[in-house]
């Protein structure tokens, strides 16, 4: 079967969407690309530089500047790439909270966007890629032949988020996870649309295993 150029999936925070990618990326042999980690790459060279964050243009020229690589994983510590901007490795201090924090300001200025969706279109036009983020669909790959947006409902990510969560020593109240993952998608809402042509995946009650047969059964139907 001739299976898509590029597959794009976007979706709201805690939806799944990593999982989702680096799973179906597996098992096309496709190269997987979270986008989201060009901009918290971005945030924290940007609070290590010092810069005050909210000086747009001073965040706009640094991503310009900074050179974000995303490469296969180089430490056998659960990561799934390895980040690295300006040859050092940041794959999970880009993890933070104080990261988490600041990101979506960041990723709200018009030159960061510009300068980091030509990156990401850069390594898309490539092909047999797997594109995860906001905007893949809408933005950055517009022509991918298969566009996935997961709906997943904010009760259900509040309950995934603490389920990853669940070895930590003090686990987060459900009403605070719902409420910071609510926070994100206000944030991030100006991104956070299907494209005309996305299929949109309900992910409420699917495994990551299911969800990836859906999309293979999706993709081998007769058209
Ligand atoms: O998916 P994530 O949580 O790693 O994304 C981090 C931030 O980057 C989040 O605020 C949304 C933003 N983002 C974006 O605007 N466009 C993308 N393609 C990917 C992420």
């Amino acid at each position: 079967m001739q299976y898509p150029f590029v597959i794009a999936i976007d979706g709201p925070a805690g939806a799944g969407k990593s999982t989702l990618g680096a799973r179906l990326a597996t098992r096309l042999d496709y190269l997987y690309f979270d986008t989201g980690v060009m901009y918290r790459a971005l945030t924290l060279a940007a609070m290590q530089a010092g810069l005050e964050l909210h000086d747009q243009a001073a965040v706009e020229a640094l991503a310009t500047r900074i050179v974000i690589e995303v490469t296969p994983p180089t430490h056998d510590d659960g990561r799934q790439y390895t980040v690295l901007t300006d040859g050092n490795d940041v794959t999970w201090p880009i993890r933070s909270p104080e990261v988490e924090a600041q990101v979506s300001l960041v990723a709200s200025y018009p030159g960061v966007r510009r300068e980091l969706v030509r990156q990401q279109q850069a390594i898309g036009h490539r092909g047999r890629v797997v594109m995860v983020g906001r905007d893949i669909g809408t933005i950055v790959m517009p022509e991918a032949e298969l566009k996935i947006f997961l709906a997943t409902s904010l009760d259900e990510r509040a309950r995934r988020r603490l389920h990853e969560q669940r070895d930590l020593p003090h686990l987060p109240p459900v009403t605070q996870v719902r409420a910071s993952l609510a926070r994100r998608d206000d944030l991030d809402q100006h991104v956070l649309h299907p494209a005309d042509d996305a299929v949109i995946l309900n992910t409420d009650g699917r495994s990551p295993d299911e969800e990836v047969a859906w999309i293979m059964a999706y993709l081998a139907r007769p058209t």
